[in-house]
């Protein structure tokens, strides 16, 4: 309830930007319209796939890592609690995304700021809800924060940050190897399972951020192109998509 009233100050910038939304489809601009001010972007039935990729992980303390933290008040807070006791959490985000890309990322720059100091805040309380799990902020692009793993040393990796086939492509990439052997690698918003045919209709838009395919079905073009090119095997659960190395 706490955080749901957080919202409130931000409804009159939603309203805004519908009514001043130039785009055709009431659900590209519902989605454009919240993006970057809900300072939960966990959607409720994706919390569900998350929750399975992390018990996938055991019971054993692991090296964790989640990509995309904003206000770390969506996946972080569900990571921080399901984690086995002894496990660290390196949360990253750039709190910057970069000027000209297209979309909701663009968008959440205006709020950059406030969801990094926000982020920090919520590590402190982490502290005392769960001692038994470190966690800790990167402030840095995620290729780059990525890069700084040893190959191998990691257990588990969420990838909710770029939409752009640009950045997760590099991404998913290094992820893979500094990802044990059975280790989890997955992420948000893909709606469906990519198929050669779905990669044919988005590549030519897959450094946009959402798009509607022929079939009426809105997607993240970028992710779905990532995902289907260099992971095989992929299960996709609600928006939710995990991969086991
Ligand atoms: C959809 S939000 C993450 C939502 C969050 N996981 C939650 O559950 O509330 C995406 C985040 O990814 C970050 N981001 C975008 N591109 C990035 C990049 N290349 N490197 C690191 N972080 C990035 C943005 O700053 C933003 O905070």
């Amino acid at each position: 309830m706490r955080s749901l009233w957080a919202e409130v100050p931000l409804i009159p910038t939603v309203l805004y930007r519908l009514l001043t939304s130039n785009r055709g489809s009431s659900s590209v601009c519902l989605a454009e319209a919240l993006a970057g001010i809900h300072t939960n972007q966990l959607w409720a039935e994706r919390r569900v796939g998350l929750r399975c990729s992390i018990d996938l992980c055991g019971k054993h303390p692991i090296s964790a890592v989640e990509v995309g933290t904003w206000y770390a008040l969506g996946s972080t807070p569900l990571l921080v609690k399901n984690l086995p006791d002894g496990s660290s959490l390196t949360c990253i985000d750039n709190y910057s995304p970069t000027e000209g890309t297209e979309g909701s990322s663009t968008r959440m720059k205006l709020f950059a700021s406030r969801a990094q100091s926000h982020a920090q805040s919520q590590v402190t309380k982490f502290k005392s809800i769960r001692p038994s799990v470190k966690v800790s902020v990167v402030a840095k692009e995620a290729k780059h924060a990525l890069a700084e793993f040893a190959d191998s040393s990691l257990d588990f990796i969420y990838l909710d940050g770029s939409h752009f086939f640009s950045d997760l492509s590099s991404e998913i990439q290094i992820s893979l190897q500094k990802l044990r052997k059975g280790g989890v690698l997955c992420g948000d918003d893909l709606e469906v399972t990519p198929t050669p045919d779905l990669l044919r209709e988005c590549e030519p838009q897959r450094e946009v951020d959402v798009i509607f395919l022929r079939s009426g079905q809105c997607v993240h073009p970028g992710v779905l192109c990532a995902v289907g090119q260099h992971l095989k095997g992929v299960v996709v659960d609600n928006g939710h998509w995990r991969y086991l190395k």
